[in-house]
C-alpha cells in the first residue's frame, strides 16, 4: 500500500486532497450565504490552519477580510489547557462578525480558550471553522460551527497537519497506520 515516512512513523492515504477540496467548497457555500453583506472577518490560527484558511476564503464569494494570529502557551504543552496569549490581532473586532479557522479540534483546550478569549473583545457574532474534528476526544461542552470531517481519535498529518512540523506540505491527509506500529 502506498505510504509516507516522518520520524520513523508510517501514515497511509486517509482523506484524499479532492476530497479536501470538495468540502471546502461545500462550506464555503454555507458561510458565504450566511455571511454575504456583513463583512466577515476570519481569523486564520497558525501554523496548522495556513492551507485551510487560503482555500477556505477563496472559496467564499463575499466581502470578507483575512488575518493571522498565532497562540503562545505561558506553560506545558500544547494541549494542556493551560493560559494562551494572542499573538497578531492587530484588528479590532468589536461589534464584527469573526469566524475562527481551526485545523484540528481534538480535546478542544484550544479553540475554547481562545473562543472564550475572543468573546470578551465583543465581536457580534463569533463562529468557529476547522477543517477536522475528533468528536470522541472532545474535553469540552462544545461543537464547532462549520467542520470539514469528523475522525476518530486517531493521529493525522497533512494539510497544514504536522508531526513535529513536517509534513504540512502534503496536499492530502494521511493517517498513523496500525499495521507498522512496532
Ligand atoms: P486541542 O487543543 O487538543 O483541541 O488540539 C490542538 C492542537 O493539537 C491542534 O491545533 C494541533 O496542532 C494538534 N493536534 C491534535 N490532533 C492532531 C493530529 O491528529 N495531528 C496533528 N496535530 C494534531
Ligand atoms: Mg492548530
Amino acid at each position: 500500500m502506498r505510504h509516507v515516512t516522518y520520524k520513523g512513523l508510517t501514515f497511509e492515504p486517509y482523506i484524499a486532497a479532492d476530497r479536501i477540496q470538495t468540502r471546502i467548497k461545500e462550506i464555503a457555500a454555507q458561510i458565504s450565504d450566511e455571511f454575504r453583506g456583513k463583512n466577515p472577518l476570519f481569523i486564520c490560527v497558525l501554523n496548522g490552519a495556513f492551507p485551510f484558511a487560503a482555500d477556505l476564503f477563496r472559496a467564499c464569494d463575499i466581502d470578507a477580510e483575512i488575518t493571522f494570529i498565532r497562540l503562545k502557551s505561558y506553560e506545558g504543552t500544547s494541549t494542556s489547557g493551560k493560559v494562551r496569549e494572542i499573538i497578531g490581532l492587530t484588528e479590532p473586532i468589536e461589534g464584527r462578525p469573526v469566524i475562527v479557522i481551526e485545523d484540528i479540534v481534538d480535546t478542544g483546550n484550544t479553540i475554547v480558550n481562545l473562543t472564550e478569549t475572543l468573546r470578551k473583545m465583543a465581536p457580534s457574532d463569533l463562529r468557529v471553522a476547522t477543517l477536522l474534528f475528533k468528536p470522541d476526544s472532545l474535553k469540552h461542552n462544545f461543537s464547532p460551527d462549520y467542520t470539514g470531517f469528523e475522525i476518530p481519535t486517531k493521529f493525522i498529518i497533512g494539510y497544514g497537519l504536522d508531526l513535529d512540523g513536517m509534513a504540512r506540505n502534503l496536499p492530502d491527509i494521511w493517517i498513523l497506520s496500525e499495521q507498522y506500529d512496532d
